[in-house]
């Protein structure tokens, strides 16, 4: 009842690890598809490795967390033996970052084979400079970032947008008009900041950060349903989602498959099998026999 697919990738269920939480390693991906979700994406990695910011790195707020992680990661070529390492049975997407079109084709080419599609990261709201929003933001630079990675690999691509843009349906359209095989829809939103009234500063290291969790929830199923009803690719929903019926609204909105980050801090890997329980009483209990049944069903 749960199987779907995505890009001809067949899933067990649509309910996916979001990238940045528990995707450092492979032992912790292969615990996450043990726990019942349908496919894993890793934190995102980029060609050389990057130590990120300083501690405090994230700071909880009211309806979630704000992060400037600063996309730490040892680099593609230390990420290779974990992408390695990841039962063969998981389905594996891997998110990938850089600063240039060139760096996102380079990544791309060397991890393509141990993978089942990439997710470009052209959205984290608190990269360095060059990178992560500041490409996405760009609908010529998204293009061309896209541009490149089809041009160089095979398997499918899927191209995860900042809802931190004047519109949205502008980038994404780009996106697909480069070769994006499907969507990711939302990095977290932001910037957004959290002050310490004792010391009269900025908690985070980096003093801005991307904020995630149930807060932003509304915001991530607006932009699936205004995305969906302009493109023609499928999208993967995220933001906020804690249970079932955060999922059918994304669902419901136009997401064919959806991702979970913050809402495992809280509530650990078994998340996966609660919301796939949820979601398959919920069509048991409204007449729905598939996935593609519900999706866009908000649009009807
Ligand atoms: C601690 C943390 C680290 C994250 N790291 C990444 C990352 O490396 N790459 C990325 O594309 N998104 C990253 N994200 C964003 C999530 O994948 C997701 O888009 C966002 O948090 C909204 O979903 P959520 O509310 O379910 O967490 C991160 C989020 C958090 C909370």
């Amino acid at each position: 009842m749960l199987k779907t697919r995505i890009c001809n990738i067949e899933l067990r269920n649509p309910a996916i690890l979001a990238a940045g939480v528990m995707g450092s390693m492979a032992s912790s991906l292969n615990r996450v598809y043990c726990s019942g979700a349908g496919a894993v994406v890793t934190k995102s990695f980029s060609l050389e490795p990057n130590t990120g910011y300083k501690n405090p790195t994230t700071v909880e707020v009211t309806g979630g967390i704000i992060n400037a992680l600063g996309l730490s990661n040892p680099g593609v070529d230390n990420f290779l033996d974990e992408l390695r390492a990841v039962e063969d049975d998981v389905p594996l997407i891997a998110s990938i970052y850089g600063a240039s079109p060139e760096e996102f084709q380079e990544v791309s080419s060397r991890i393509e084979e141990y993978v089942d599609m990439i997710e470009l990261n052209v959205s984290c709201p608190h990269a360095m400079s060059g990178c992560g929003a500041s490409i996405g933001q760009d609908p010529e630079l998204t293009f061309r970032v896209v541009s490149a990675v089809k041009d160089a690999i095979d398997v499918p691509v899927s191209t995860k947008l900042t809802p931190n843009v004047t519109d949205i349906v502008e980038v994404a359209l780009r996106a697909q008009e480069a070769g994006s095989d499907a969507l990711t829809l939302i990095n977290s939103l932001g910037p957004g900041m959290r002050i310490d009234i004792k010391t009269a500063r900025p908690v985070l290291s980096n003093a801005v950060g991307g904020m995630s969790g149930p807060a932003i929830k509304p915001v991530a199923v607006r932009c699936v349903y205004d995305v969906y009803r302009a493109v023609d690719i499928p999208i993967m929903g995220v933001g906020g989602i804690r249970d079932y019926r955060d999922a059918v609204e994304f669902l419901f909105a136009g997401a064919s498959a959806f991702q979970v980050g913050t809402a495992i801090m809280y509530s650990g890997p078994v998340i996966f099998r609660n919301i796939c329980r949820g979601l398959k009483r919920f069509m048991h209990e409204e007449g729905f026999s598939s996935i593609d049944e519900m999706v866009g069903l908000a649009h009807d």
